[in-house]
């Protein structure tokens, strides 16, 4: 029986004798191949689906371990700044520890499903009339000054966590893949992944993947070179204009021979509703900019046919319904409660 990450994974994470060994069985999660996609694209194209996590996103691998360490070292109380998915696992794994979570969020710019945790995990919510990087400087100073531990990717526990989904991968497919793509938030994910397929392949000889990592046009500060003040992007997950792990990401893509790119809202959207009514797989809309990034550059041949791609799928579609809603502007039908005019309608509507 899969018992979690910290027992999974004890060997290549920083545990002692004194870490709890907390667990609510993340990790273990499915890498589904794409059949229609891949044949489409001529590639060989799976996803790795990080919303099968217990709280339904990658977070879950980070947030363990950097709960852990912090419980460990005795703190009461975790502090975190996020666009709605840390929060959510912060709390979740605070709760499960016994201990206080403090979240500072971006007011109006989280999407339900991940405040709706937040709310039922039990922990203390503060919404600021700013953005994610103006909440993540504030708790980080707030972090030095008071009792508190910051379970941003900042903290290196969060990283040494995320790098087992590398692991998994390599295991599930015998090697890493030519490709990796990600998206890119406060790029602590790409640099996780980068590390744990580089220490498997020290361990394991599993080979090393191109890093392609993809930032949302309105909130790319990587791709442009300098920070974006007003990030702006219907993928609230990654509207991040100052990304705290830039220099490590860069390295990842340089040392991979990848790239750190850019997709658009109009190409995120359309890879969300592709992926889910070709494929039957919904993924939150910043998840998706790794499937419209390898749409792109498949397209333009930066991805040569017949690679091997994992796109990673960091949070489940239920995250943020209202997007779903939204992008598909359609009402359901209502009709009276009656067989005839019920069997009419879909004799003619449906099934012509
Ligand atoms: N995808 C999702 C669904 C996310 O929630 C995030 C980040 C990312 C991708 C980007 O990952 O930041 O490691 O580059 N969400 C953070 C949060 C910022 O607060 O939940 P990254």
């Amino acid at each position: 029986m899969w018992k979690g990450l910290l027992r999974q994974y004890k060997q290549y994470l920083p545990i002692t004798p004194e870490t709890p060994l907390l667990t609510l069985h993340e990790g273990n999660t499915p890498l589904i191949h794409l059949e229609k996609l891949s044949n489409e694209w001529e590639i060989e194209l799976y996803v790795k689906v990080e919303g099968a996590n217990p709280t339904g996103s990658f977070k879950d691998r980070g947030m363990v371990m950097a709960v852990a360490k912090a419980k460990e070292a005795g703190s009461k109380t975790v502090i975190c700044a996020s666009t709605g998915n840390t929060s959510a696992s912060a709390a979740a794994y605070a709760a499960r520890a016994g201990m206080k979570c403090i979240v500072m969020i971006p007011n109006g710019k989280i999407a339900y499903g991940k405040l709706a945790q937040a709310v039922m995990y039990g922990a203390e919510i503060i919404s600021i009339d700013g953005n994610f990087d103006h909440a993540l400087q504030m708790v980080r100073k707030l972090s030095e000054e008071a009792p508190v531990a910051l379970v941003n990717s900042v903290n290196p526990y969060r990283l040494e966590g995320q790098k087992t989904a590398a692991f998994e991968i390599c295991d599930a497919l015998g090697q890493a893949p030519d490709v990796l793509a990600i998206p890119v938030g406060n790029a602590g994910n790409i640099s996780a992944y980068w590390k744990g397929f580089t220490e498997y392949h020290e361990k394991k000889g599993t080979g090393l993947p191109q890093m392609r990592g993809f930032q949302a046009s309105g909130a790319a500060p990587i791709v442009r070179g300098y920070k974006i003040e007003e990030p702006e992007t219907i993928a609230t997950a990654i509207r991040i204009g100052n990304p705290a792990s830039w220099d490590k990401a860069v390295k990842a893509a340089v040392d991979s021979q990848g790239k750190i790119d850019e997709v658009t809202d109009e190409e995120i959207l359309v890879a969300y509703e592709l992926l889910a009514q070709a494929e039957g797989v919904f993924a939150e809309p910043g998840s998706c900019a790794s499937i419209a990034g390898v749409r792109k550059q498949v397209e333009r041949g930066e991805i040569p046919k017949g690679s091997r791609v994992v796109a990673v799928l960091t949070g489940n579609g239920l995250k943020d319904p209202n997007t779903a809603i939204d992008v598909k502007n359609i009402q359901p039908v209502v009709l009276p409660n009656d067989e005839k005019v019920v069997f009419a309608h879909i004799q003619g509507a449906v099934l012509q």
